[in-house]
């Protein structure tokens, strides 16, 4: 410790080529004022998904979200639009939605039992007469951008963000072909980890290097020597071809991993979808602290019913098994970046173009977000403010 911030950050040279790249350092995983300022340049700026079109379908179906700290709630309005909300009360800060998910014709703050509309405005402030200067019209909740793509909902904290189409670019063409919208959500999944976020994405983009070592389960139907690594905007897809034939497949994985190829997309920053024939798995990854993550697991599958419920309980208890193996190798690298002894590592140039992508990507939003403060901190006390109070 000690180090300035912007030293920390500029450790990092993000113009490196692949074969002669370091990982970002190990003071972005364990010093929690990179957390703070990830916080507020990554999760505070970045669309994130929140939750589920499917569960926003109708009018008055809301549910609720948590995002760099903020809560949020979602809802389906009265004229059918898609809004968001940072669900905070105007009156004393009282989150005012509290149920994850349900449908409602208006929100009661459940302290002092001011009510808005599904849309947002403010209609009732019980026991507020002879408030001086309160305009009501201007004590909504405050909005947040909101949009939809593909099965999800994704929110921007940042009033002046681009669109969604921008910011996820070409990885909307390429996961077109894979009509997700032909899947039907099956079951949620939590874990919580010892280990920084990115800890976790470094090992999701690691280009299958892991794999024949840690997942022999999984390793047994992918063809490891045909992984493809393919870098495109803010995401990188992973594929592999799927060989369940082999005499050496594992059982369960062979049952549940079907169909010719596997594709396992990584979003910047922290949105993975994997996808077999007929299976689609989305992997949101949010910091809890410096050292602990959530991996949130929503899957969907082909079949419905009672037929397939079987096959999509197996393939799920397949995901369970890899996660229980990733959580322990990502627990142990934790540790291992608090040592003395390690600073930076290098990257396969066969397998880690993705965590390449990565580790360039945060590093010209953590600079981004620097030389915003610095501009800031420049500027401030040229201003004038004006504030004409009015008479009661
Ligand atoms: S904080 Fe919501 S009504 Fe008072
Ligand atoms: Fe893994």
């Amino acid at each position: 410790m000690g180090k300035k911030l912007s030293d920390i950050v500029a450790g990092y040279n993000a113009n490196s080529h692949l074969a002669e790249a370091h990982t970002i350092p190990s003071s972005w995983y364990v010093d929690t004022r990179m957390a703070e300022l990830e916080n507020d340049a990554v999760f505070g700026r970045s669309w994130q998904a929140v939750g589920r079109a499917s569960q926003v379908a109708e009018s008055g179906q809301f549910f609720t979200a948590e995002v760099a700290g903020e809560r949020i709630v979602v809802v389906r309005g009265p004229d059918r639009e898609l809004r968001a909300f940072y669900n905070v009360c105007r009156h004393h800060a009282a989150a005012v939605v509290t149920e994850a998910e349900g449908r409602a014709a208006n929100f009661r703050c459940p302290y002092h039992g001011w009510t808005y509309g599904i849309d947002g405005t403010l209609k009732g402030t019980p026991d507020f007469d002879g408030v001086c200067d309160f305009d009501r019209s201007k004590n909504g909740l405050a909005p947040v951008p909101v949009a939809t793509w593909e099965k999800f909902v994704f929110v921007n904290l940042d009033a002046n963000a681009g669109s969604l189409e921008d910011f996820l670019g070409g990885l909307m063409k390429r996961v077109a072909p894979l009509r997700l919208a032909s899947l039907r959500f099956f079951e949620r999944r939590s874990y919580e980890l010892n280990c920084n976020w990115k800890v976790y994405v470094d090992n999701f983009l690691d280009g299958g290097y892991h794999v024949p070592y840690l997942h022999k389960g999984l390793n047994s139907v992918l063809d490891y020597a045909n992984y493809t690594i393919e870098n495109e905007d803010r995401f990188c897809l992973q594929s592999s071809p799927v060989e369940t034939s082999s005499a050496n497949a594992d059982a369960d994985a062979a049952a549940t991993r079907q169909g010719n190829r596997a594709f396992y997309f990584w979003q910047y920053p922290n949105f993975m979808l994997n996808w077999y024939e007929g299976y689609l798995d989305t992997n949101l990854v949010q910091p809890v602290s410096i050292d602990r993550c959530r991996v949130i697991f929503d899957f969907y599958f082909a079949g419905t019913g009672d037929t397939a419920k079987e096959y999509n309980q197996q393939s799920v208890a397949v995901s369970h098994r890899v996660q229980e193996e990733d959580t322990g190798i990502c627990e142990a690298v934790q540790r291992g970046l608090h040592s003395r002894a390690y600073a930076a590592g290098r990257l396969s140039v066969r397998r880690e173009a993705g965590e390449h992508l990565f580790h360039r990507l945060l590093h010209a939003d953590l600079k981004a977000a620097l030389a915003r403060t610095a501009n800031l901190s420049e500027q401030s006390g040229t201003g004038t403010e004006s504030s004409a109070k009015e008479e009661c």
